[in-house]
């Protein structure tokens, strides 16, 4: 990649260009005994939903690094819908926070349920894993501004969060 192609690839991003959406059917193998979807299978197209907005923001490859507090709101069932939609909040130097929410389809009503939502960090790196920077975004309506500053003092929690359990380890 020469100097200029390098160079805009760094220029701001407006939120709308990662924007994420992903849509999955319920099958049994997503279900525990009672056909009701695995949290961990749900935690996992979150994880997979985060990521496409972030690769789309960065143009890189990209790790989780954390995932914040999730609840499960309603339960879901073997034959429904759930739709998944992301978007890259704000960017820092290397990382990126990506919010996801997900909702139930009722197809047979045409009926939408908030299931679940979570923050999670995703750090850009290069082929060999060394951490690449990546362009600022560019919030434009007022819930991406709203996003925007909010990403700013999650950001903040989570290095005191974080800082908290390493005095504990030591
Ligand atoms: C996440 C990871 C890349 C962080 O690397 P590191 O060298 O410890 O991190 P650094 O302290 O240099 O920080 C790099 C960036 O990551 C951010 N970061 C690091 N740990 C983080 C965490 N737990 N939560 C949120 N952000 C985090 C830092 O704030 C920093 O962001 P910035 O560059 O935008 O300022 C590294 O721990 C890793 O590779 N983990 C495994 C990732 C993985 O395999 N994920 C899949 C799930 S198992």
């Amino acid at each position: 990649m020469n100097d200029d192609e390098k160079t805009k690839l760094m220029l701001p991003r407006p939120v709308r260009e990662s924007i994420s959406e992903m849509t999955e059917i319920v099958l049994p193998n997503d279900a525990n005994p009672l056909n009701a979807l695995l949290g961990g299978r749900l935690m996992h197209w979150i994880d997979l939903a985060g990521a496409m907005a972030a690769h789309r923001h960065s143009r890189a490859y990209v790790v989780t690094a954390s995932i914040d507090h999730m609840d499960f709101l309603v339960p879901v069932r073997v034959g429904d819908f759930v739709i998944l939609r992301s978007s890259v909040n704000r960017a820092f130097h290397t990382s990126m926070e990506v919010g996801v929410k997900a909702w139930v389809e009722y197809y047979r009503t045409e009926e939408n349920r908030h299931i679940s939502s979570a923050y999670l960090t995703f750090v850009a790196v290069d082929a060999d894993g060394n951490h690449v920077a990546v362009p600022p975004v560019v919030p434009e309506t007022e819930d991406e501004k709203r996003r925007y500053e909010d990403a700013a003092h999650r950001r903040e929690m989570r290095r005191k969060e974080s800082a908290r359990r390493n005095e504990g380890r030591s």
